[in-house]
């Protein structure tokens, strides 16, 4: 399986802090906050891995992270112009991918589970899903995508509804088929003007194609000053309980 990263974008929402670098290149705790992401694709056994980032930052990026053989993975990198949306976004990796499922991870995503489990059951996949999401509970959820249900399955993926009709949302943490790069070519644009991956997960959901599972442990994004102080917070109190426990 691969995996890509999403760490394009402009980050407005975290001006002025990224005035002059990448929102993935900030802190989050003791780590620049890529490493998050990276770190969870590479526990759960990903380890070719493609970064997609804005052009301006991606000498900073390739000088951070390099070939990805100090951390026993390969990373290739390729440049998103323009912030067009997570869905233009992953287009990019079509060539990539190949004929392989892979998993896509936002790059300001963290999370403290190790996710291989879900990996495994979703190259398994008994159920004849096209796709897989990872969801958490969070008590602001109309800052994210709202995921509802009917039965046991996904009945849509709000996103960032005024009135949310539940308290579980949509992480940035998915798993396609490699047939999902024709679905992204349809989409249209979204009501902030970005094409979302978001709508091509909505689509599978329609037609119960959509498996999740929950995340039990700490995730949390970190694209606002909100999110972003909430993620150290959180990182940091996972650190001093692994020290703690002496591990
Ligand atoms: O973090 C979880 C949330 O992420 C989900 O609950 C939402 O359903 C999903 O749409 C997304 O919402 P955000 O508003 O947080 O997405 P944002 O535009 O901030 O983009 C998230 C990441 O995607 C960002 O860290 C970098 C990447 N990205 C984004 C854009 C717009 C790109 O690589 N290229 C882009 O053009």
């Amino acid at each position: 399986m691969k995996g890509v990263l999403l760490a394009g974008g402009t980050a407005k929402r975290l001006r002025p802090l990224t005035n002059v670098t990448n929102k993935h290149l900030l802190p989050v705790y003791n780590k620049p906050m890529i490493y998050y992401p990276l770190e969870t694709l590479i526990k759960a056994g990903i380890k070719d891995i493609l970064i997609v980032t804005g052009g301006e930052h991606i000498e900073d990026f390739f000088r951070l992270l390099g070939s990805g053989n100090e951390w026993g993975a390969r990373f290739k990198y390729t440049i998103q112009e323009g912030s067009t949306g997570t869905a233009a976004a992953l287009l990019l990796a079509e060539d990539f991918v190949g004929d392989e499922e892979f998993m896509v991870v936002l790059g300001d995503n963290v999370v403290s589970e190790n996710v291989e489990k879900f990996v495994r059951e979703f190259k398994i996949k008994k159920d004849g899903s096209k796709a897989k999401i990872l969801i958490a509970k969070v008590k602001d959820p109309q800052n994210y995508g709202v995921v509802t249900f009917r039965g046991n399955k996904i009945k849509e993926i709000i996103e960032k509804p005024k009135k949310p009709k539940s308290s579980y949302v949509n992480t940035g943490l998915w798993m396609f088929l490699p047939e999902v790069f024709d679905l992204l070519k349809t989409l249209k644009k979204s009501p902030r003007g970005e094409y979302e991956i978001t709508d091509a997960l909505s689509f599978y959901a329609k037609r119960g194609q959509l498996s999740y599972a929950i995340l039990r442990s700490a995730w949390t994004d970190a694209g606002t000053l909100e999110s972003l102080y909430r993620a150290t917070v959180l990182m940091k109190k996972i650190d001093d309980q692994r020290k703690k426990k002496g591990k």
